[in-house]
């Protein structure tokens, strides 16, 4: 038997509901808020990711799904959403009447980690962007938004770190102060840092190997190299939560796993997942818009696993498919024909209504309305068929009563509505 690939996985029914549900709820807020819904490919050319990740990164260095396709061009299926929403915003020229724009996008993404619990090859973001807006209100207005989703969803165990990149006119003096105490614990970095810390040494600091995070555990942090402009907006991102009493914990050594960040970067962590514990992350990306093309236009987004966020709801929130409100069990050719024609009717009226559709024994329809948990059956046999008369029962109360067969779906309506 052919299985799915490793990482990947199927959402069946009786999982589905509870997606369902989170999209309804994250979709209704961003629209509240004012995004509108973008839908971009899948796969892009190779470079665009390369090129806005960044080269030395984990993800373009090892995880992609890189390709020669038939016509030999090199193609990627999406690690992430912001390039290619990046790309459409540019190709299109969105910004040209109005470079405010405000979009959200759902879809799978596609990552070669190693998986386990909450880390998958194929995993669902929620991901959010934000164009032309320079402003740190935007920042606050992010990071509220991603608090109230999982106050909306009932996720309490949940914390926003945030800590501030810098922007070009600082970063070079960050830049400078680390590579400096990178060559004093060079010996204790992983071969990837090494090879990394001299192109990108922010990289160095994002590092997962053990030994790595050690030595730079006393690394300097960006945040004291910040310029006064920079200084001032995370200070309004900060004042700004604060007033809309969202917790949020300043975490210096945040730095995010994509070369595009600048600025205000967050991450949404929670102690319900174990080790993959970002249910969410984020941040300023002011020159990204410009390096693909575009014109001079400031950014910021975030995405939320939606995988992980459905584990974390799943251990404390169960939704199930509603069931059906009428079950027909009909016998017999006849009996079907009025059977279906009613069930037609009750669906088109919005009513979920199932029927046996083969030749199954009252006794055997009677078990599956039960296991569908349908609230009433209508039983339509032979000798109801001569009396002119329906039964219907009450699956909870027991109760039956008879409908004649004449206005029978009309009545049924009327009823069920009721
Ligand atoms: P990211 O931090 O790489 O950021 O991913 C965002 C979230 O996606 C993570 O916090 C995590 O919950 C989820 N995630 C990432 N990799 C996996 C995986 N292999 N399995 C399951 N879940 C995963 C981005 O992707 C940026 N594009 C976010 C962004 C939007 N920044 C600005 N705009």
């Amino acid at each position: 038997m052919i299985q799915l690939i490793r990482g990947f996985k199927d959402i069946l029914p009786g999982e589905v509901e509870l997606w369902q549900h989170i999209e309804r709820t994250a979709v209704d807020l961003f629209t509240t808020f004012g995004y509108g819904e973008i839908r971009v490919p899948i796969m892009e050319k190779t470079e665009l990711f390369a090129r806005s990740i960044g080269e030395d990164t984990d993800i373009v260095e090892k995880e992609m799904y890189t390709f020669t396709d038939r016509g030999g061009d090199q193609l990627t299926l999406r690690p992430e959403a912001t390039a290619s929403i990046v790309r459409a915003y540019i190709q299109h020229k969105k910004y040209a009447d109005d470079p405010v724009h405000k979009l959200f996008t759902i879809g799978p993404m596609f990552r070669r980690e190693r998986p386990q619990k909450g880390r998958y090859r194929q995993f669902y973001q929620l991901d959010v962007e934000a164009f032309g807006i320079a402003a740190p209100y935007i920042d606050a207005q992010m990071i509220h938004m991603l608090h109230l989703l999982f106050e909306r969803l009932g996720v309490s165990q949940t914390e926003a770190h945030i800590n501030s990149l810098g922007c070009p006119e600082c970063r070079p003096h960050f830049r400078e102060a680390l590579l400096q105490f990178l060559a004093g614990v060079e010996g204790r970095l992983c071969s990837d840092c090494l090879r990394r810390k001299d192109r990108n040494p922010l990289r160095v600091l994002d590092c997962k190997v053990p030994d790595c995070r050690d030595a730079v555990a006393d690394a300097p942090a960006i945040i004291d190299y910040l310029c006064t402009d920079c200084q001032d907006h995370f200070k309004t991102v900060t004042q700004s939560l604060t007033r809309l009493k969202v917790p949020f914990f300043l975490d210096k050594r945040l730095v995010r796993g994509l070369d595009y960040y600048t600025r205000t970067t967050f991450e949404i962590q929670t102690t319900l997942l174990g080790a993959q514990s970002a249910v969410a992350g984020g941040g300023r990306y002011d020159g990204l818009v410009e390096a693909l093309g575009g014109p001079p236009t400031p950014a910021i987004g975030f995405a939320v696993g939606f995988d992980r966020l459905v584990e974390v709801l799943a251990q404390s929130l169960t939704i199930t498919a509603p069931s059906p409100v009428l079950y027909i069990a009909a016998l017999g050719e006849e009996a079907k024909n009025v059977a279906f024609d009613c069930a037609i009717h009750l669906g088109q009226a919005g009513l979920r209504v199932e029927m046996e559709y083969g030749d199954k024994s009252l006794k055997a329809q009677m078990k599956r309305a039960n296991r569908l948990g349908a609230a009433h059956v209508l039983i339509l046999g032979e000798s109801e068929l001569a009396t002119g008369n329906a039964v219907l029962r009450n699956m909870a109360t027991k109760a039956q009563s008879d409908f004649p067969l004449d206005g029978l779906a009309n009545a049924l309506e009327t009823m069920l509505r009721g």
